[in-house]
């Protein structure tokens, strides 16, 4: 196996789990794999930053002994006590029990509980610097980036940032750097995992993204804990998260439906037609069929949300309602949206979906589409209309 020296005498050594196809128990689909980061810093004083899940300790410590025998190891820098980038922390202080551990205070309480380990830690703030003899590292308290106990660490004279979630991307891949991979790939799964992950925090990522700025850093290179390292336009990333966080969006719509018998699906049909024939781009899915962790990805940027459901028992079917849900958890913000569905006799998926998009933050913007039982004729035209009207109403938003 090569060593793999990111910069000179800094290591990448991580592990790529080209198999894993869930994330956050089944929360997140991840299609293409992850890679968990890890880094070794050769200097006066050698320094791990991160470590990798549990089942990967093997490989992180074959790599950790191509470079350097792990006993040699100063620090352990944990920017995040969650597990794939922690656990293998107990395997590797058994080679190294004099490493101390550096992170935020939220991390050493996080990591107690995690693992009961009485090993020897350093409590760092925000501008605390670490010496590690020609270089040094200064932490950056990133609290809710994605826990409360998460950290950026940065290199001065690497001018390297070391973020461990943020910028990250569920990606497996033999390439290490944007400039060696697929660069449409890449964007979508920076753009998945800001989605389904961190949406809700845009807020405070924007703030910490402004604190960054005003602290006037150079950052020639960001090495994240998870997927591709970003050396040839790290900006390109920042950029990017600065219009998530913002909430940025463009004029683009997502069909997300359920159906019992097929006809909430020829009105999602007709809708989305109506929608693309006044000239707004349009995603489609039957949310049954459909692997939500995409459908949210391509919500990132859209304007508006049609949300369709057939009735059962008054209310919406339950993969629509379980969708909503988990919509609701990522707080959308500057969103427009409306309801369609059929129902048999007494209806009501319509009015909960409308309940459900006003809890969440996200205007109804016309008043929705029901249908009995099948719909004719002149239905399906209505339904033409009402994606017609919706794209005028994302065009005026
Ligand atoms: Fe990749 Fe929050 O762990």
């Amino acid at each position: 196996m090569a060593k793999l020296e990111i910069k000179k005498d800094i290591y990448w050594v991580g592990a790529v789990d080209w198999n894993v196809r869930t994330f956050h128990g089944h929360t997140y689909s991840t299609k293409r794999g992850t890679t968990y980061n890890a880094y070794l810093i050769i200097d006066d004083k050698i320094t791990l930053v991160d470590t990798v899940l549990g089942s990967f300790s093997a490989e992180l410590i074959e790599k950790i002994r191509q470079i350097v025998p792990p006993e040699k190891i100063d620090y352990i820098i944990a920017n995040h006590v969650e597990k794939d980038h922690s656990e293998a922390l107990p395997e590797i202080i058994k080679l190294c029990p004099k490493a101390k551990v550096v992170g935020t205070a939220k991390c050493k309480e996080g990591l107690a509980k995690h693992y009961y380990g009485n090993w020897d830690f350093q409590t760092v703030k925000t501008g605390d610097k670490l010496s590690l003899g020609k270089r040094e590292l200064v932490f950056i308290e990133a609290p809710m980036i994605h826990w409360p106990d998460s950290m950026f660490s940065y290199c001065p004279q690497e001018e390297l940032l070391l973020p461990n979630d943020a910028f990250g991307q569920h990606y497996a891949t033999s390439e290490r750097f944007d400039d060696e991979t697929d660069s449409c790939a890449l964007m979508d799964e920076a753009a998945k995992y800001y989605a389904n992950i961190l949406w809700p925090l845009g807020a405070v990522i924007l703030r910490k993204l402004e604190e960054i700025q005003k602290m006037n850093i150079p950052i020639k290179m960001i090495a994240p804990s998870h997927g591709i390292i970003w050396r040839k336009d790290p900006q390109k990333i920042i950029n990017a998260y600065l219009g998530w966080t913002k909430n940025t969006t463009l004029a683009k719509a997502v069909v997300v439906y359920e159906t019992m018998w097929g006809s909430t699906e020829k009105m999602a049909a007709r809708i989305a037609q109506g929608i693309i024939d006044a000239g707004i781009q349009v995603k489609l899915y039957d949310i049954a069929q459909s692997d939500r962790t995409e459908v949210i990805n391509q919500m990132l940027e859209a304007k508006g949300f049609v949300i369709g459901s057939s009735t059962h028992d008054n209310n919406m079917l339950t993969s629509i309602a379980g969708f909503l849900d988990f919509l609701r958890g990522l707080s959308p913000k500057n969103r427009i949206a409306s309801a369609f569905g059929s129902y048999g006799w007494a209806g009501g998926a319509v009015q909960k979906i409308e309940k459900t998009l006003e809890e969440t933050g996200i205007k109804v913007a016309a008043p929705g589409l029901s249908v009995k039982y099948v719909p004719d004729e002149r239905e399906i035209g209505r339904c033409y209309e009402f994606g017609k009207e919706f794209a005028g109403k994302i065009k005026e938003a």
